[in-house]
C-alpha cells in the first residue's frame, strides 16, 4: 500500500503513512493564473493499492477537484485500487432537497467520487451517515468521538457532561460519554430554511454546576456552538468547553464561541486550523490496517 498525502492533508497523510510504516507518494500541485488546479504524482503507483488522503474543507471546490485529479491520475497511471480518505466530505450538509428545485449536492459528489476512479471512501463523522448508502462505491464513516473525549479525559475532565447542540449528534455524545463517564444530553433546535437562522428550543438535561463539553461535527460560522454555549452557561454550567471534528472556522467563529463563554475550543486535523489539537491519524491508520490485513 502507498499513501498519497493530498495538498489539503499533507501532515495527516504523512502521519498515517508513518503509523503504518508505508511509503508515501509526494504530490506537486499549483494553481494556474486563471485558478485551475495542477497535480503531478512524484512516485510510482503502477500495480499499487493507493490511499489518497485529502480532506475537502475550505476552499472546498479546489480541494474536491484536486481529489478527483489525484484519483484519476493514480488510476490512469496503473494503480490497482484507489481508496480515498476524506475526513471532511464537503457538501454533506445538503443531503436532501429542503426547498423545491435544490441540487442534492452530496449525491452529485458521490457520483463524482466514483467517476474519478475512487474505489472506496473513508470519511469521518459525516453530517448524516445514511447519505453514504446512496453512493455507488463502498463508503465507511468513522467517528472521532472517542478520540476527542479521550483528549478531554487526559486533561482532567473525566466526569464532564457530553452535550450536543442538536439531535443530530446524539450518538456522538453517547459515545463520548462512554469515555468521560458523566452522562450526555442535547438541545432541541430549528433552522429557518430561507434565512439559515437557528432557534434553540430547549435542553434535555440539567447542567447546573457541571463541567460540560459541547461536541459538534462541524464548526462553520460558530453560530450553533456559540448559541448552545450561551444557553448552557445561562443554565448554570460551571465550565463549558467546545469541541468539533471539522473546524472550518469561517470568519470570526472562534471569537464568537470564546465570547459566548467557552473556556477552550478543540478540533481535529480533519481540517488544519489553530484549534487543531487532536489527530485523526491513529483512527484512520487503524481502519486501513484492518482493511488491508487480509
Ligand atoms: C448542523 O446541523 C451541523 O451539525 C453544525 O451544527 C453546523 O453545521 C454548524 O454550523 P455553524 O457553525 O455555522 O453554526
Amino acid at each position: 500500500m502507498k499513501v498519497i498525502p493530498g495538498p489539503s492533508s499533507i501532515q495527516l497523510g504523512n502521519k498515517i503513512a508513518e503509523i503504518l510504516g508505508v511509503e508515501t507518494v509526494a504530490v506537486v500541485h499549483k494553481k494556474f493564473p486563471d485558478g485551475e488546479s495542477y497535480i503531478r504524482l512524484e512516485g510510482e503507483v503502477k500495480g499499487e493499492e493507493v490511499v489518497i488522503v485529502q480532506s475537502t474543507g475550505p476552499p472546498q471546490d479546489t480541494n474536491l477537484i484536486q481529489l478527483f485529479l489525484l484519483a484519476d491520475a493514480a488510476k490512469d497511471l496503473g494503480a490497482k485500487h484507489v481508496s480515498a480518505i476524506v475526513p471532511y466530505l464537503a457538501y454533506s450538509r445538503q443531503d436532501k432537497r429542503f426547498l423545491p428545485g435544490e441540487a442534492v449536492s452530496i449525491q452529485t459528489i458521490g457520483k463524482l467520487l466514483k467517476a474519478s476512479g475512487i474505489d472506496e471512501l473513508i470519511t469521518v463523522d459525516i453530517h448524516q451517515e445514511k447519505v453514504l448508502e446512496s453512493f455507488e462505491i463502498p463508503a465507511k464513516n468513522l467517528s472521532a468521538a472517542e478520540l476527542l473525549a479521550d483528549h478531554f479525559k487526559s486533561r482532567g475532565l473525566a466526569g464532564a457532561l457530553a452535550l450536543a447542540p442538536d439531535e443530530g449528534r446524539i450518538e456522538f455524545v453517547k459515545e463520548a460519554s462512554r469515555v468521560l463517564g458523566g452522562g450526555y444530553g442535547w438541545l432541541r433546535k430549528e433552522r429557518d430554511r430561507y434565512t439559515g437562522k437557528i432557534r434553540i428550543k430547549e435542553a434535555t438535561v440539567d447542567v447546573s454546576g457541571r463541567e460540560v463539553i459541547v461536541f459538534d461535527d462541524i464548526i462553520s460560522t460558530g453560530g450553533t456552538m456559540a448559541d448552545a454555549i450561551k444557553i448552557f452557561k445561562e443554565q448554570g454550567a460551571r465550565r463549558v468547553f467546545a469541541a468539533c471534528v471539522h473546524p472550518l472556522l469561517i470568519g470570526n467563529a472562534k471569537e464568537k464561541i470564546l465570547q459566548s463563554g467557552a473556556e477552550e475550543i478543540v478540533g481535529t486535523d480533519s481540517v488544519p486550523s489553530d484549534i487543531t489539537v487532536v489527530s485523526l491519524a491513529p483512527l484512520l491508520a487503524k481502519a486501513l490496517a484492518e482493511k488491508f490485513k487480509g
